[in-house]
């Protein structure tokens, strides 16, 4: 994963890197580090941990240093430690390094063979000696680059400063992704254009292949066989708006309470005059008439948003749906029909997630329509779809999704409903319905929302316990999942996700009295099924939260607490609504844990390597 950012002008560099890796945090926070390069020296500082230690050492760098590079950490080879930490050096150079350099340990062998020291356990650190050994042999940065990168095996974009070429910053990318940022007599690059956007709008994004040599006043990029490549410019509208936390605790639970205005967001860009808007929903970009199977790509939690669509998607389009782990979907050969027979569908917060990346470019090559649900536009996985829905839920900061998915929930639910309208599966009289609860929805989110009081103090009753069970019947089985998928990842206890109904053919061994069981369970048309699974469990003495309606009295009797949460018509939005409760029941455990809530450790928020 990791981040990257690097500026080249008049102005002193120090504060532009470290400001942008503040932005690059969520894609690591294991360790980072600045290199500068000044009156031909150069100086690195990094430090293990998050950002913010490495503060007070960016004074052992030169404070009038115009050129420097800057990265944040997510340990992929090595500990996060502060020899792991990037930049690395060599002769005469200093480089950063996102992504995985899969044939490492043979061009290590090679370099320890010929007497080469390594201070780390990283891959990056090869590069940087495989560089540094050309340019110490007289190469020129250039040629150094043009020898070295069709040796390295898999997926990175580099940046390296050399003492030799005091005036350029020298960049490399391959599969992980690199945009170089064109400012007035200055320039900057970063892993996304949140890194400078700040500064200028004006993008270039560098393709697979390509080298560059940056200049404050220049760019100049070639491609793997040394050919001059014309700099294509895009003028980006993305607001570096990174959003304070606004008197909120974190920013999770910030953006926990922004879910209602995001639907009201949401609903106003997708529905125009009471109908749904196709244009914007990205109808108009796919060719719906061709399309005989769908495959929607996602992981972590965007994947659940993807197996909660597939509820409606398949029946409402009449089109089989098959939902999938991108880092599963890439590697057993799927079958894929091209001519823009199979369409595949991406869904992802930040658009830069590796695996899902690599899927939707293997099935483009194979001729399939790409569509895709993200949250940051200009990232990866918008610029290599054929058309896009971007989601309105503004940036999300903690690395726990909360926000994003339920937006992403809505999004692929309204774009199944314009599909089918357009299919002519649907008629206004089905849809419209839909499309009056869907007004209501931001205020069932608040009502939603009420439940948080209740639910820290459940939290109190129940943070000590070392596992906890998640079970559901349809889409409620999906948020079950999810709910188990956020209590693990910032309360670090093991919790699992159960389809209610398959408990008994195994999982129930698991449950007694002292086991915490969290079962969703509207009135919907799951409900006796769910009770029935219920019954079960309390059979076994397993200690029941329900989410659900607080007012029944069969709920009441069998559960030791029900978490209000009210009941809709239209199964997405119940699905949408009663997510508040898991987010919140894993937030306040957490909380009563004393947990990093907003950078749980091991995650990053975009998981850019596969
Ligand atoms: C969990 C979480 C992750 C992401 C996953 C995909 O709370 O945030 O599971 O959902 O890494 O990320 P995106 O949506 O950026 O592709």
């Amino acid at each position: 994963m990791c981040g990257i950012i690097g500026y080249i002008g008049p102005k002193n560099c120090i504060d532009i890197v470290f400001d942008g890796l503040k932005k690059m945090e969520y894609r690591g926070y294991d360790s980072a580090g600045i290199a500068v390069l000044h009156e031909g020296h150069i100086s690195i500082s990094k430090e293990s941990g998050k950002l913010e230690n490495l503060r007070p050492h960016l004074e052992l760098l030169p404070a009038q240093a115009k050129i420097g590079i800057g990265h944040t950490r997510w340990a992929t080879h090595g500990l996060p430690t502060r020899d792991n930490a990037h930049p690395h050096a060599s002769e005469r150079l200093a480089l950063i390094h996102n992504g995985i350099i899969e044939n490492y340990k043979e061009l290590k062998a090679e370099l320890q063979s010929k007497g080469f020291h390594f201070r780390s356990e990283t891959d990056t650190e090869v590069v940087a000696h495989l560089l540094g050994e050309r340019i110490q042999a007289g190469d020129h940065p250039r040629d150094a680059l043009n020898k070295v990168i069709p040796r390295l095996e898999g997926a990175f974009s580099l940046a390296l400063i050399c003492d030799q070429e005091p005036n350029f910053i020298y960049l490399a990318k391959q599969g992980s992704p690199l945009v170089v940022g064109l400012g007035k007599k200055e320039n900057f690059f970063g892993s996304d254009v949140t890194a400078f956007c700040s500064h200028t709008q004006k993008a270039v994004f560098l393709q697979d292949g390509e080298c560059a040599a940056l200049g404050s006043e220049s760019l100049e990029i070639w491609d793997r066989s040394g050919q001059k490549v014309p700099a294509k410019t895009t003028m980006i509208q993305w607001s570096a708006s990174s959003a304070d936390k606004q008197g909120y605790r974190h920013y999770m639970l910030k953006e926990i309470h922004e879910q209602s205005g995001v639907i009201s967001k949401t609903t106003h860009a997708f529905v125009k005059d009471g109908k749904l808007d196709l244009d914007a929903l990205g109808l108009n970009t796919i060719d719906l008439s061709k399309v005989s199977s769908i495959h929607i790509i996602a992981c972590g939690t965007a994947y659940y948003a993807g197996m909660t669509a597939k509820y409606a998607m398949e029946t409402s389009l009449g089109i089989p749906v098959n939902v999938e782990l991108a880092s599963e979907f890439r590697y057993r050969d799927p079958l894929l029909q091209g001519e823009g027979r199979t369409l595949v569908m991406a869904i992802s917060q930040s658009g830069e997630t590796a695996d899902t990346l690599a899927c939707l470019k293997h099935a483009k090559e194979k001729g399939c329509q790409i569509f895709s649900i993200c949250n940051v536009a200009y990232s990866s996985i918008h610029r290599e779809s054929h058309g896009t829905i971007l989601m309105h839920a503004g940036p999300e900061i903690g690395v726990a999704s909360t926000k994003a998915f339920t937006s992403q929930v809505l999004c692929a639910y309204l774009w199944t409903l314009a599909a089918a309208q357009k299919l002519g599966r649907m008629t206004s009289s089905e849809i419209d319905p839909v499309l009056q609860e869907l007004k209501s929805l931001p205020i069932y989110m608040d009502k939603a929302l009420n439940a948080e009081e209740h639910i820290a103090e459940l939290a109190n009753r129940f943070y000590e316990s070392p596992n906890f069970l998640f079970v559901g019947r349809g889409p409620s089985y999906v948020i079950a999942l999810e709910g188990a998928l956020k209590l693990k990842e910032i309360s670090y206890i093991h919790a699992e996700g159960y389809a209610a109904g398959e408990l008994k053919h195994g999982p129930i061994a698991l449950v007694d009295k002292h086991m915490p069981i969290v079962a969703v369970v509207p009135k919907d048309s799951y409900y006796e099924k769910t009770i029935s699974n219920i019954e079960e469990i309390c059979a076994r003495e397993g200690q029941v939260i329900a989410i659900g309606d607080d007012k029944d009295q069969h709920l009441r009797d069998l559960c030791v607490d029900i978490i209000p949460c009210p009941n809709l018509k239209t199964p997405m939005f119940q699905a949408i609504v009663s997510t508040v409760a898991v987010q919140f029941l894993s937030y306040y455990i957490a909380i009563k844990r004393g947990t990093d809530v907003d950078q749980p450790r091991n995650l990053a928020k975009s998981v850019t390597v596969e």
